[in-house]
């Protein structure tokens, strides 16, 4: 469990697939995600199975603490592709609850995962793509360090325009001497 002010990164459990599901076939989220064919319980299921298995990838849970101590699940966000020889890794988050959006949980979250990507994993470079219109995703990464290193043009079809995809990355010197350690 990797623990923030406010948030906390932890594991998958079965129990939150009705959010997942919940949350993976709503088009207000999956707009900014690759994902837009509807997502069903069968393949759910077989991804949180597989999950275990997998050596590229690490996912967590992202939950608070409610008033009376009871967790409420939020989101959840990963490290993927993970290359172990080049110790490159690309990110991915979602707060998944709209209601708790626009609350500062993302950007605490991803601090966390970049704080555990270099000191606990000891990745060297953090990668993640992000559409154009994604302004509240953009200035999140870019709050916590991520920079700009190119665009794929036209590369995502939304609501009948086309869209930039922005390629973005941070470096564990880059993320050292922001946070001075
Ligand atoms: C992107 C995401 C992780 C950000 O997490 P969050 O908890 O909602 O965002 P935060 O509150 O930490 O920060 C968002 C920032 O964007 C700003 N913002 C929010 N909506 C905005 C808008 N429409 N225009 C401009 N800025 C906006 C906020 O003011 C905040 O900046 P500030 O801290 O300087 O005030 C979350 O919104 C999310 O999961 N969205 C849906 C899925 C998604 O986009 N995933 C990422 C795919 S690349």
């Amino acid at each position: 469990m990797l623990r923030g002010n406010r948030v906390k990164l932890g594991p998958i459990k079965r129990e939150y697939i009705d959010s997942f599901l919940r949350w993976f076939n709503d088009p207000e989220i999956t707009q900014y995600l690759a994902r837009y064919r509807p997502m069903t319980r069968m393949a759910e299921e077989e991804w949180m199975e597989n999950l275990r298995e997998r050596e590229d990838t690490i996912r967590f849970s992202i939950t608070i603490s409610n008033e009376d101590g009871s967790e409420i699940l939020i989101g959840n966000c990963g490290i993927h592709n993970i290359n172990w020889k080049n110790r490159v890794g690309e990110i991915g988050i979602t707060i998944g609850e709209k209601a708790y959006q626009n609350r500062g949980y993302g950007t605490e979250a991803i601090e966390l995962l970049l704080e555990y990507s270099f000191n606990t994993v000891n990745l060297n470079r953090i990668e993640l793509c992000v559409y154009d219109y994604n302004i509240r995703a953009i200035k999140s990464y870019i709050k916590v360090g991520f920079i700009e290193e190119g665009r794929k043009r036209q590369f995502m079809w939304n609501k009948g325009k086309y869209h930039d995809e922005i390629m973005m990355s941070i470096l564990a010197e880059e993320w050292r001497n922001k946070k001075n350690v």
